[in-house]
C-alpha cells in the first residue's frame, strides 16, 4: 500500500486553557443558580478578584483537537503521513527580522506573539502528526488580533458547570482569497482533507461572491477528484458542502446537528451522493453508506451501532472530536476490506468511550485502552 497523505486544516488556531474557580463568598464567584443556568461572579467594585487555578494549557481549535487525538492513536507502523496545517498572521515590528527555525521536521515560523505561542503548544502536543504553519501576509492590520485566540474553559469547582469563552476568528475577504490560493497548491497531491469546526467570519464586500457560509464548499471545489474529504461542520457550512460540485466523503454530526439539517436531506439528490453519513449521540451511531436519510422517516434505512457501555461519564468535552479522530485513524490506516467501514465506526466509538470515561477527557485517550474496548465489541459482532 502506498503512503497516504492526509491534511487537517486549522483555520481557528487556539491556545486552550482550563481554569478552576473555587467558591468564595468574597473573592470568588458568588452563586450558581442551577435552574436558571446562571453563574454570578463578584465584580472588582466589590473588591473581589477571582483567582482561578490553571488546570491545563494546550493547543486547541476543533481541527487541532482531531489531530491531537489521532496523534495519540497512530503508531510508527501506520503507512500514513498526517499534517495539521494552521494559518497564522505574519510577525510585526522587530520580529520581522526573525527567520524560520527548523526543529526536527517542523518549520517554526515568525508570527505574532500569539501565533508563536500556538506553534509552540502544537509542537509539544504532536509526535506522529506533523504540524505545518502557513503565514498569511493578508492577516495583517486591524483584524490580526483576531487571527489567533485563547479559549478559556472556566470550571466552577464542585458544581458540575463551566463557562466557556471562545473569541471568534475574524478574517477579511482578502485573507480568504490568499488562503484559498495557498490551499490550491497544498492539496494537489493529498489523499484526504479534514474540515472541522466553524470557519472564520468576515464581512463580505460588494461584488464578492464568497461568504463564510460557502468557504468550505469553495475548498471542496479546489480538491483533486480522487481526494477524499471528511467534514464535521454544522449549519450553513455543511449545507453548502452538500450542494457543492464535489461532495464530502464522510460527514460527522451529532443527533441535534443531524435534525437541524433535515431540510438539506430533503433537497439532496440521492443519485449524486456516494459518501457516508455518521450521526452520533450518547446512545450510539447511525450510519448511511452511499445513501441519504429518508425524509419521511429520518432514521429508517440507517445501520445502528450502539455505544459501548461506560461505567462513569467524567467529561463529554471533545467526545465528538475524539470520535471523528478515531474513525479517521482506523480508516486511513486499514486496507480496503469489506469490513473497513464497520471497523472504523466501532473503533471511533471505542475512542469516544475512553474519552468520556476518564478524568482527562480527550487528553486521557490511550491506544491500549481503545483497543481493549474495540476488540471486545468487534470480536463479538464479527
Ligand atoms: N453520556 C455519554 N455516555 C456514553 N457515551 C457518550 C456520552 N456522551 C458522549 N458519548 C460518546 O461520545 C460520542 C460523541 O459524543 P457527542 O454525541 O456528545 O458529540 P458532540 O456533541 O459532537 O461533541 P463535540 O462536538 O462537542 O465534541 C457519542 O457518540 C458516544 O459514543
Ligand atoms: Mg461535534
Amino acid at each position: 500500500m502506498s503512503m497516504k497523505k492526509v491534511i487537517i486544516l486549522e483555520f481557528a488556531p487556539t491556545a486552550d486553557e482550563i481554569w478552576n474557580l473555587d467558591h468564595n463568598d468574597i473573592d470568588g464567584y458568588a452563586n450558581y443558580d442551577v435552574e436558571k443556568g446562571l453563574v454570578s461572579i463578584l465584580d472588582t467594585a466589590h473588591d473581589a478578584k477571582p483567582r482561578p487555578e490553571i488546570l491545563a494549557v494546550y493547543a486547541g481549535g476543533k481541527a487541532t483537537n482531531v489531530a491531537r487525538v489521532i496523534d495519540r492513536l497512530l503508531d510508527e507502523k501506520s503507512n500514513v503521513k498526517i499534517e495539521l496545517v494552521t494559518f497564522l498572521p505574519p510577525p510585526q515590528g522587530i520580529f520581522c527580522k526573525l527567520q524560520p527555525v527548523k526543529l526536527n521536521d517542523v518549520e517554526i515560523m515568525p508570527s505574532t506573539p500569539s501565533g508563536m505561542y500556538v506553534q509552540a503548544l502544537q509542537i509539544l502536543d504532536l509526535v506522529n502528526v506533523r504540524p505545518r504553519f502557513e503565514i498569511i501576509d493578508e492577516l495583517q492590520g486591524p483584524t490580526a488580533i483576531q487571527a489567533t485566540r485563547r479559549c478559556i474553559e472556566m470550571i466552577i469547582k464542585g458544581t458540575g458547570t463551566s463557562l466557556n469563552f471562545s473569541p471568534r476568528i475574524i478574517w477579511t475577504p482578502k485573507t480568504v482569497h490568499a488562503v484559498l490560493q495557498k490551499l490550491e497548491k497544498l492539496v494537489s497531491n493529498v489523499d484526504m482533507v479534514v474540515l472541522a469546526g466553524a470557519p472564520p467570519i468576515w464581512k463580505p464586500v460588494d461584488n464578492e461572491s464568497i461568504t463564510p457560509h460557502d468557504f468550505y464548499a469553495e475548498i471542496l471545489n479546489l480538491l483533486p477528484p480522487q481526494c477524499d474529504v471528511s467534514v464535521d461542520v454544522r449549519g450553513y457550512y455543511l449545507h453548502k458542502c452538500l450542494f457543492s460540485k464535489k461532495l464530502p466523503t464522510f460527514i460527522f454530526m451529532n443527533k441535534n446537528e443531524f435534525l437541524e439539517a433535515s431540510e438539506s436531506w430533503k433537497k439532496l439528490n440521492k443519485g449524486n451522493f456516494f459518501g457516508t453519513i455518521i450521526v452520533h449521540n450518547k446512545d450510539g451511531c447511525w450510519v448511511w453508506d452511499k445513501d441519504i436519510p429518508n425524509t419521511d422517516d429520518l432514521f429508517n434505512g440507517s445501520i445502528f451501532y450502539p455505544s459501548p457501555k461506560v461505567e462513569k461519564v467524567y467529561s463529554t468535552i471533545g467526545a465528538g472530536d475524539a470520535m471523528h479522530a478515531g474513525f479517521l485513524k482506523e480508516w486511513v490506516s486499514s486496507e480496503n476490506t469489506e469490513d473497513r467501514l464497520s471497523r472504523s465506526v466501532i473503533y471511533s466509538q471505542s475512542v469516544s468511550a475512553v474519552s468520556v470515561s476518564n478524568e482527562r477527557a480527550t487528553h486521557g485517550i490511550d491506544a491500549v485502552a481503545v483497543d481493549q474496548i474495540f476488540n471486545k465489541i468487534y470480536n463479538k459482532n464479527y
